[in-house]
């Protein structure tokens, strides 16, 4: 067996050092060792979303990748979003105009829709779908799901006229 290896790195602004075995993939790290079990497992291949994560801003499949390659990064999960127990705009959003129904895809949605927010804090539909289009719903729910979007950017711009191009906390 490869022997573990240590690896730093920061998760929705916690820092951390463990010592993981290389074949350990991020999701598993997150959920197993961290015990952040709202990133989701679904299909292990890449192909449904439910694990996305923000790895220095950006979306990727936590399932995809190994531990070992988040040495040295800044990762926020879906429990990074909200704040002192406050949700996030974004997920007020979702409770308001249920995009959300059994919920399990709901974490990587969330995670896609809050980078593109941040790029695109006015985005049309087409960029809303074409944002969560590597996201899967098995109950069907995407209209509810863009339309969540849709009043997140709202709700974002309202509470922040000043810092367009932030999603801000
Ligand atoms: S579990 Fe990672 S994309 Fe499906
Ligand atoms: S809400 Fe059930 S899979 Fe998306």
């Amino acid at each position: 067996m490869t022997p573990p290896r240590p690896i730093r790195l920061t998760v929705n602004g916690v820092s951390y050092e463990a010592a993981v075995e290389p074949r350990t993939t991020l999701v598993d790290f997150l959920r197993q060792e961290l015990g952040l079990t709202g990133t989701h497992v679904g299909c292990e291949q890449g192909a449904c979303g439910a694990c996305t994560i923000l790895l220095n801003g950006q979306a990727v499949r936590s399932c995809l990748m190994l531990a070992v390659q988040a040495d040295g990064a800044e990762v926020m999960t879906v429990e990074g979003l909200s704040r002192d127990g406050q949700l996030h705009p974004l997920q007020q959003a979702f409770m308001e105009e249920h995009g959300l129904q059994c919920g399990f895809c709901t974490p990587g949605f969330l995670m896609s829709a809050y980078e593109l927010l941040r790029q695109h804090p006015q985005p049309t539909d087409d960029e809303i779908k074409e944002a969560l289009g590597g996201n899967l719903c098995r109950c069907t729910g995407y209209q509810a799901i863009i339309k969540s979007v849709r009043l997140a950017a709202t709700k974002l711009s309202a509470a922040l006229p000043a810092a367009a191009g932030t999603v801000g906390k």
